[in-house]
C-alpha cells in the first residue's frame, strides 16, 4: 500500500450539502473514482458502483459485517454477525416476516394509516411527513415486537438519535451512544419480562429470541438482538414513505395515475426506493487483503457500500435520474443484497403500499404549500412536507 492510497478522495459526510448536491457529488465519484478512500466516517473505502456492491456483498469470505471494534461496543446481530452465527440468527427471526405474518399485520397498519390521515384530511392541510410518515412505521414495529403503542414516541426519538453515531460532531456521537444505552435498557427490561412471563415463541419475537438455542447466546446477546430490532427499519420506512409522498406531491400526473390504477402502487414503491434510497450506506470489513479497481484493501479495513449511489448507476438503470413509477425491471439495492438483504423488506413494502393506498384513496389531490425539509447525510428522507389537500 502506498501513502497515496490513503489520501482522502472525498468527504461523503459533508453535512452542508443539499440532496441534489449530494447526488451530484456521488455521481462524480462513481464515474471517476468508484472505490474512493475517505478519512471521514472512521476512515473507509467507499464503494459506489452497482456491480461492485453486488460483488462485495456476494463475497462473504472476503468481506464481513463483523467489525473488530463494533461501533456500539457489543455487536448487534443479525446485521453485525458473519456466518455461521449470522445464519442461525437469521433463521430465528425469518419466520416473523413470512407473507402470512405480514398479511396479519396489514389490518392494523391500515387502521393506523386511517387514524393518522383522518384529521389531516378533515382540516385540508397538514404536514404529511411529521403527522403521517413519522409515526406510522414505529406503530408497525410496536405491533411486531409486542411493545405498548403508548411508548412509540419515546422509541422513535431514541432510534433517531442513534443514527448520529457516524456524525462528525463529538457531542452528537455521545448523544447517539446515550440513546443506544437507553434502547438497550428498554430491550433488557423486555427480556427480563419474558424470562418471568414467557409468551408463545411462535408469535412473540422477544420470547423466541430468549428461547433460541444458539451457541454463545447469553441473556446479554438477547437484549442486543432486540436492541437492533427495536431501532431497525422504522426510520428507513419513514424515509421511504416520505420520499414517495414528496415525489407524488410534486408530480400531480403520477399522483393521478396511481389514483386511477392503485395496482401500480407496489411497482411505484420500488422505484421510490431506488430513486431516493433511504439507507444510503452500510459498512463491511475486509476479512483478508483484497483489491478493488486497483485499490489495495487490507485485512481489517472498513468499506462503505453506497446503495444510494449504486441505485443511480447508469450501468445498471437506464435514465437513472428519472423517477419512472412503472420501471421494470428494477433490481435496486435499497434493501441491500446478499446474505444480509433486509429482513424487514416485506413489512416495509406492505407499510408503504398501505400508506399510499389510503392517502391516494382518501384524497383528490395534495400539493406542497411550504418549505420541504430533508434530513442531512446519511439519511435520505423528508422531515417536513407541508401540503394542501383536496378531498
Ligand atoms: C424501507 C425500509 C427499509 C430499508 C430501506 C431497509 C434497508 C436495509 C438494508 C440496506 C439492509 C442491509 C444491511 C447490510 O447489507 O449490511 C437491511 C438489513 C436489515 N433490516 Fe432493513 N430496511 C428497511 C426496513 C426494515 C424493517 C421494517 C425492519 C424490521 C422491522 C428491518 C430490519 C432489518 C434487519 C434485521 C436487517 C439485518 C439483516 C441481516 O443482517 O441479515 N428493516 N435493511
Amino acid at each position: 500500500m502506498t501513502a497515496e492510497d490513503r489520501q482522502s478522495d472525498w468527504n461523503p459526510a459533508d453535512a452542508t450539502l443539499s440532496v441534489p448536491e449530494r447526488l451530484a457529488q456521488m455521481a462524480a465519484m462513481r464515474a471517476k473514482c468508484p472505490v474512493a478512500y475517505t478519512d471521514h466516517l472512521g476512515g473507509q473505502w467507499s464503494v459506489l458502483r452497482y456491480a461492485d456492491i453486488v460483488k462485495v456483498t456476494g463475497d462473504i469470505e472476503t468481506f464481513g459485517n463483523l467489525s473488530r471494534r463494533p461501533r456500539w461496543g457489543e455487536a448487534l446481530p443479525p446485521v453485525e454477525a458473519d456466518p455461521p452465527l449470522h445464519t442461525e440468527y437469521r433463521r430465528l427471526l425469518q419466520k416473523f416476516f413470512t407473507p402470512p405474518r405480514i398479511a396479519a399485520l396489514e389490518p392494523r397498519m391500515r387502521k393506523a394509516s386511517i387514524d393518522l390521515l383522518t384529521p389531516i384530511i378533515a382540516r385540508r392541510h397538514g404536514d404529511l411527513a411529521l403527522e403521517f410518515s413519522y409515526p406510522l412505521p414505529v406503530l408497525a414495529l410496536c405491533a411486531l415486537l409486542g411493545i405498548p403503542e403508548t411508548d412509540w414516541a419515546t422509541i422513535k426519538k431514541l432510534a433517531e438519535t442513534t443514527l448520529l453515531i457516524d456524525s462528525e460532531s463529538e457531542e452528537e456521537r455521545a448523544q447517539a451512544k446515550r440513546d443506544h444505552e437507553a434502547i438497550l435498557d428498554y430491550a433488557q427490561a423486555m427480556v427480563a419480562d419474558r424470562q418471568k412471563h414467557p409468551r408463545n415463541p411462535d408469535t412473540d419475537i422477544p420470547t423466541a429470541i430468549l428461547q433460541a438455542d444458539i451457541e454463545g447466546k447469553g441473556v446479554e446477546k438477547c437484549a442486543a438482538i432486540l436492541r437492533l430490532m427495536i431501532a431497525a427499519g422504522h426510520n428507513s420506512t419513514t424515509s421511504a414513505i416520505g420520499n414517495a409522498m414528496l415525489h407524488l406531491a410534486s408530480h400531480g400526473d403520477d399522483q393521478e395515475r396511481l389514483r386511477r390504477d392503485p395496482k401500480l402502487i407496489p411497482t411505484a414503491v420500488e422505484e421510490f426506493l431506488r430513486f431516493d434510497t433511504p439507507v444510503q450506506e452500510m459498512p463491511r470489513y475486509a476479512r483478508r487483503d483484497a483489491e478493488l479497481h486497483g485499490r489495495q484493501i487490507q485485512e481489517g479495513d472498513k468499506l462503505g457500500l453506497f446503495f444510494g449511489a449504486a441505485n443511480r448507476d447508469e450501468a445498471a438503470f437506464p435514465e437513472p435520474d428519472r423517477c419512472i413509477i412503472d420501471r421494470k425491471p428494477n433490481r435496486h439495492l435499497a434493501f441491500g443484497s446478499g446474505i444480509h438483504t433486509c429482513l424487514g423488506a416485506p413489512l416495509a413494502r406492505m407499510e408503504a403500499r398501505v400508506a399510499l393506498e389510503e392517502l391516494l384513496g382518501r384524497t383528490k389531490s395534495f400539493s406542497i404549500t411550504g418549505e420541504v425539509v430533508r434530513p442531512r447525510y446519511h439519511r435520505m428522507g423528508v422531515t417536513s412536507l407541508p401540503v394542501a389537500i383536496e378531498a
